[in-house]
């Protein structure tokens, strides 16, 4: 029998999501293979593994009519001049979309569906759409603040991590003394 869903709210911070039940944080250490200069990941993580984003959520049945949503920041650091990023991944059901919307900082989302990229740039209140079928990953693009964004998907989305190991995201981004560069 499926769980009853009781209304509840949460509050958004730029640190947090107050009232979150579940959080996840990803180090260097559970990025082994994503950043292009792995030798430089790795030295890192022997000197300081570091946290490169965590994710606030909140316990919502996964199912289709349901809504998902977690708060995510994302450190500023660099990996051999590779801004931090999310892991990225797929809907592993094909017709769900997502929405994000930038909290704090300066980020770029990157989109991937077929050979085909996307940017979007995100800042505060910046709401962006992922259609349904896009690979999607999130960069902070700052050097030294934290980027946050709060996003919102169908219960019955999937994630598909694997499909974005096998078929990487073909641009990268990268900090530079004036901003940022997708190369
Ligand atoms: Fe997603």
């Amino acid at each position: 029998m499926n769980q009853v869903q009781l209304p509840f709210s949460t509050v958004i911070t730029a640190e947090e999501l107050k009232g979150f039940t579940h959080y996840e944080e990803r180090k260097l250490s559970d990025m082994k293979g994503y950043f292009a200069d792995e030798e430089a990941r790795a030295a890192m993580e022997q000197s300081a593994d570091q946290v490169v984003y965590q994710v606030y959520r909140v316990e919502v049945p996964p199912e289709e009519g349901e809504l998902l949503h977690c708060l995510t920041v994302i450190q500023p650091g660099q990996v051999a001049g590779e801004c931090f990023m999310t892991k990225g991944h797929y809907h592993l059901n094909e017709k769900c979309a997502e929405i994000y919307v930038g909290v704090k900082g300066k980020g770029v989302l990157l989109m991937q569906k077929g050979q085909e990229v996307r940017t979007i740039e995100m800042r505060e209140n910046t709401a962006a759409y992922i259609p349904a079928g896009w690979g999607h990953r999130t960069i902070n693009v700052s050097a030294d603040q934290p980027f946050v964004f709060f996003s919102v998907w169908p219960g019955h989305s999937g994630y598909d991590y694997q499909r974005a190991v096998e078929e990487p995201f073909v641009k990268r981004v990268y900090l530079r003394p004036d901003g940022y560069e997708v190369k």
